[in-house]
């Protein structure tokens, strides 16, 4: 079993997996190259875990142990121990592929490197670096330790055994595993999108507010968020880049345009959650919603 694991990216993504790989009894190291982000991940799961504690899930004993177990890595070099290297750093092929370039100068030979990219393709960022065959998609949602899934992305020349080995690490944290071709989107960011690109247009022609829109999904279909609370938990910046992401690589299908609303909430720093506002308003981390 992958003991030693590096997570590179301290955000919404990199900080979840950092929790659940050290609640799992693995050793994480956790790099951003903001110093302030990988304090502030470490924090926010501290404050989590001990959550847990007072509500009489995780004793005191496993909380200590559980946040010894996960440290900060203010460089790269402090990773090269590591078997397995989890990136979630910004949704650009470009930086991702000069991550990994530089990961294989660093790493043993085997060390395997997994991208948790939501909609890049894992061949394209393996094309950068030498050993192809030990890269991988390794795509977890939101909020990481409570949605059980991850697609296990398989790219043109990952080797199978590196498959085998996410899997079973993914199934050791209690995650159900997919294992899915490296298609755009993979699996579920591509089933996905018929429901987000649908209710943009429905916003767009002015048809229904997004607290409409999405309350008539959870309440008619049961999806336990609307596609709007979504968009505003994934972040607009991540989102909106996933869906221009797989509208270029079906090579401009229309049937995936991309949200020119989204577009515009992005280009004004309207990311949602995180920037306090999206398609809603947060007051205290609560959406304000209007009718
Ligand atoms: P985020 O914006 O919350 O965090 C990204 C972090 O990466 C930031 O702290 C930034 O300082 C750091 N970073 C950027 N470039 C870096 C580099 N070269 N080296 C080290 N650190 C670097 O982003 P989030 O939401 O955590 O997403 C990260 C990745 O996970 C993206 O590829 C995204 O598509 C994917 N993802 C996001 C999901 C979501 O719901 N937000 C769901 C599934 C996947």
């Amino acid at each position: 079993m992958l003991s030693k694991i590096a997570i590179i990216g301290a955000g919404a993504m990199g900080r979840g997996i950092a929790q659940l790989f050290a609640t799992a009894g693995h050793q994480v190291w956790l790099h951003d190259t903001r110093a302030e982000a990988i304090e502030q991940a470490l924090a926010f799961n501290r404050e989590l875990l001990e959550r847990s504690v007072a509500k009489g899930r995780l004793s005191p004993d496993e909380l200590a142990a559980t946040l010894a177990r996960m440290r900060p890595a203010h460089s790269l070099a402090e990773l090269a121990h590591c078997e397995l290297v989890i990136e979630a750093v910004v949704e650009r092929l470009d930086v991702k592929q000069a991550l990994f370039v530089e990961l294989e100068s660093l790493v043993a030979a085997d060390t395997i490197l997994a991208s948790n990219t939501s909609s890049l393709s894992v061949t394209r960022i393996a094309s950068a670096c030498q050993r192809p065959e030990r890269v991988a998609g390794f795509h977890f949602f939101n909020p990481v330790p409570l949605m059980k899934l991850v697609e296990v992305v398989r790219g043109e020349r990952t080797d199978p055994a590196v498959i085998r080995r996410l899997v079973d690490l993914a199934e050791h944290a209690g995650h159900f595993a997919a294992i899915t071709p490296d298609t755009p989107g993979f699996l579920v960011n591509h089933a996905g999108r018929a429901y987000a690109t649908e209710a943009q247009r429905i916003l767009a022609e002015g048809i229904a507010t997004p607290a409409q829109i999405d309350r008539i999904l959870r309440d008619g279909p049961g999806f336990p968020m609307g596609p709007f609370e979504l968009a505003d938990l994934t972040g607009l910046d991540i989102s909106h880049a996933v869906m221009e992401s797989i509208f270029e690589q079906y090579y401009q299908d229309p049937r995936y345009t991309p949200s020119n609303l989204a577009a515009q909430r992005v280009a004004a720093g309207l990311l949602g959650r995180k920037s306090g506002e999206g398609y809603y308003r947060y007051v205290d981390g609560k959406p304000q919603r209007e009718p």
